[in-house]
């Protein structure tokens, strides 16, 4: 500085401005650009190497312009709204990240009256690593957002839900009605009937459909980790607690939609969060006292009786009252045979894509598959076709390729002494046997579902061989 201003930084009064003069000077001689701003932020300044970066040949051109028309990622209208100083940060401009320096400009009275940036370029070769690192990071991260945003796309849509019986088109009507409000909706049935299709189709349907779909299954999660999986966890929260602290599925869902799946599983503790959730829209994380704003959509789903859950002191009235504003039942599958075929049939096409080759189902197969009782519904029947294409080489499957499938302790008849007779006689009691236990031990009700006068039933339940 001494070869600049030879002898004057003695000079006192002097003394200040001086190095202010310096200073700007040095920052400008080293800097790829250098803007100033009034305390509209208009650029009042701006010199041609950084103009010409922007795309303006001529600097006289953007002087009087908004600073962003010019430079779209500056942030001198921060500095002029906090007044404090940016002193070191990166900015993307048109062909390269930007190292710059920004400082508001005060009058003598302290006054804010502008601000001004400098792109510090030519010390961004010190910086170079540094720079590399950030911009590697900043596609990690975009990738990363990338995948877990698909993740958290709905996988299905209401096409995907198969069925046209009466039963089905009205869930479906009353299902395609609740996505559009934005209460709680509650999902019941048994097991593989389809809640989680049906959940995903709602959010998908909804406005919230290009927010996140997060699903949490309350009977997956030991009870010890649930809250903070809802919730999410401060740092060091608990025991074995991440460092950084956990994001909560909460927070995950954030715009969008919340599936909690086999609710009746949720420990009683946990329940009255959620319940405060839904009353207030709040929550707080694990070991944090700070209280956040929830903005996301429940759907519950339960194969759990909760009347009976209700009952036993497991779950909380007044949490299934808030829960129970647009409620959703699901049928069994046993309850809708109508549909049986046509489920089967867009299976067995599935499962020939993806390489089981393609077979049709045998007038036997099908009536063998209406008298079963599925207990675990479309889930089963899945499963059944699956192993079934797997284990049969015929294109057309008969009732003996399903039946030891469905009632593994009976034999067909070629590998055992059984009589066809004999082998059918064993086949009906089973499916009896199952049905009944299925209904609890209410005959009329296993009668309906097998198809048969209750008459009929209990003279085949006389006619049972013991020890079957
Ligand atoms: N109506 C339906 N149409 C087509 N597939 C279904 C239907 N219901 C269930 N599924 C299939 O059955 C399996 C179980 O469904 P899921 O939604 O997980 O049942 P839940 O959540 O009620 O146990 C899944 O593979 C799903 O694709
Ligand atoms: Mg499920």
């Amino acid at each position: 500085m001494s070869d600049v201003f030879p002898g004057s930084l003695t000079d006192g009064h002097n003394e200040r401005q001086l190095a202010l003069q310096s200073l700007f000077r040095t920052l400008e001689d080293n800097s790829e650009g250098t803007v100033i701003v009034d305390e509209q932020c208009k650029i009042v300044w701006i010199n041609a190497r950084y103009a010409d970066r922007f795309g303006f040949k001529d600097p006289a051109r953007a002087i009087g312009k908004a600073v962003e028309e010019v430079i779209p990622q500056s942030q001198l209208r921060e500095v002029l709204r906090t007044g404090q100083p940016i002193l070191l940060d990166l900015m993307e401009a048109p062909d390269r990240t930007l190292v710059v320096t920004r400082l508001p400009l005060k009058d003598p009275q302290g006054k804010l009256i502008g601000a001004i940036g400098f792109a510090l370029f030519d010390e961004i070769q010190s910086l170079a690593p540094l720079v590399a690192k950030f911009s590697s990071l900043q596609k990690e991260l975009a990738v990363a957002h990338e995948s877990l945003a698909q993740a958290r796309r709905a996988k299905y849509s209401f096409g995907h839900f198969i069925g046209e019986c009466d039963a089905v088109q009205e869930l479906k009507r009353q299902a395609l009605r609740a996505a559009q409000r934005d209460a709680p909706i509650l999902l019941l049935g048994e097991t593989g009937t389809g809640k989680e299709v049906l959940a995903h189709a709602i959010h998908a349907a909804s406005p919230r459909a290009h927010k996140p779909l997060v699903t949490l299954n309350m009977a997956a999660i030991p009870e010890t980790l649930l809250e903070a999986e809802l919730f999410g966890a401060s740092a060091g929260a608990y025991t074995g607690a991440d460092k950084k602290g956990r994001i909560g599925k909460f927070q995950l869902a954030h715009g969008g939609t919340l599936f909690l799946d086999e609710i009746g599983d949720m420990p009683p503790a946990l329940q009255v969060k959620l319940l405060r959730v839904l009353q207030d829209k709040e929550f707080e994380a694990l070991g944090s006292n700070q209280i956040q704003r929830s903005d996301v959509r429940i759907i519950a789903a339960t194969s759990a009786p909760l009347a009976r859950l209700i009952a036993e002191g497991q779950f909380r009235a007044d949490l299934f009252y808030r829960l129970n504003v647009l409620t959703i039942e699901l049928p069994p599958l046993r309850a809708r045979l109508a549909d049986l075929t046509l489920l089967a049939e867009s299976m067995m096409n599935k499962l020939a894509a993806s390489g089981l080759g393609q077979h049709r189902l045998a007038p036997s197969a099908i009536a063998l598959l209406t008298q079963y009782s599925w207990p675990g519904n479309v889930r089963e029947l899945h499963n059944i076709l699956e192993r079934a294409l797997m284990l049969s080489d015929r294109a057309t499957l008969e009732a003996d390729d399903l039946a030891p499938l469905l009632y593994p302790g009976t034999q067909p008849s070629h590998s055992s002494a059984k009589t066809h007779a004999e082998s059918m006689q064993a086949f009906e009691q089973q499916l009896i046997s199952d049905a009944i236990k299925n209904c609890k031990g209410h005959i009329p009700t296993a009668a309906r579902q097998l198809g048969l006068a209750r008459a009929t039933l209990y003279k085949k339940i006389a006619g049972f061989k013991p020890d079957e």
